[in-house]
């Protein structure tokens, strides 16, 4: 028998990471993908039960967000970990809306947002609050920290995700773009720049698929991207793709493309064994 549900979705960003965290706006958009968390009763120690996703950085948010007994936590994801696709977000999303589910509570987004970030800070150190943001509020959204994200309308559109088949650690890179400024402020500053010419854009395919791609150069610049996220962009920009660019933190994870006819980029993608996913930008 469940105690308390929750369930959130991940995220994928569409412009504006690391420059994010510097206080420059920043856009993503929940994904259908999403991570599920049961609390079931338990005899001893809350701890996670038989079949749970298991990641030990894991632990200490449940140590912090639950009661220290009584409780058997059962976690089941569909978004990879580590990919740029927020798992550890919904993780923390949906952990805290089964904890408000056992109360027979649903908690508002201050609280989603207030504990959240919390929680969040123990996963990836400095974070910029955006990935549990578009978690907690799903749709499209403009997130400045230290500022109430906007909701954006944008029109219902397919993206496709290409999975580098490795993971990148967020901590580890927003950490190595800290260590490479002042040298590197430039270049977040036109990522962020990047992200204002996009907002009367976005429902222009052609116009906002330029930006992502002039946005992963500027993403190699400031060091985040590898040769295989590289070697993706251009795989996807090589069939069809109106642009690309590395989502997330980079340093692995995925590559997401905006193309308007998706069959000659997954078929090549099919052709090398490279992982593929369909993914709608909601309505927003
Ligand atoms: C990670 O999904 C996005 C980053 O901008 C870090 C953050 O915003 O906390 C790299």
């Amino acid at each position: 028998m469940d105690l308390g549900v929750g369930r959130a979705p991940g995220k994928l960003i569409l412009l504006g990471e690391h420059a994010v965290v510097y206080g420059h706006r920043a856009i993503a958009v929940a994904v259908s993908l999403g991570t599920t968390v049961r609390l079931r009763p338990r005899e001893g120690p809350t701890a996670t039960g038989p079949g749970s996703v298991e990641d030990p950085r894991m632990r200490a948010a449940l140590a912090a967000a639950l009661p220290q007994s009584g409780l058997e936590v059962r976690i089941d994801s569909e978004l990879p970990i580590g990919r740029g696709m927020g798992s550890s977000a919904a993780f923390t999303v949906a952990l805290l809306r089964a904890r408000a589910a056992l109360d027979g509570r649903i908690p508002t987004f201050e609280e989603l947002f207030r504990d959240g970030f919390a929680l969040e800070r123990a996963f990836h150190g400095n974070p910029s609050g955006l990935d549990h943001t578009v978690s907690a509020l799903g749709g499209a959204i403009l997130y400045r920290r230290g500022e109430a994200p906007v909701r954006l309308n944008m029109t219902r559109r397919e993206l496709i995700v290409l999975d580098s088949g490795s993971a990148g650690d967020t901590a580890e890179m927003v950490a190595g773009v800290a260590a490479r400024r002042p040298a590197v402020d430039a270049d977040l500053a036109a990522l962020g720049a990047i992200v204002e010419r996009s907002l009367d854009r976005l429902n222009d395919p052609e116009a906002l698929g330029a930006l992502m791609t002039e946005a992963h150069a500027g993403l190699r610049r400031i060091g985040v991207s590898t040769p295989r996220l590289d070697a993706l962009v251009q795989l996807a920009l090589d069939n069809g793709a109106l642009g690309a660019k590395l989502a997330g933190a980079g340093g692995g994870g995925v590559v997401v493309a905006l193309t308007a006819a998706p069959d000659p980029l997954l078929r090549a993608a099919a052709e090398l064994g490279i992982v593929a996913m369909r993914c709608m930008v909601p309505e927003g």
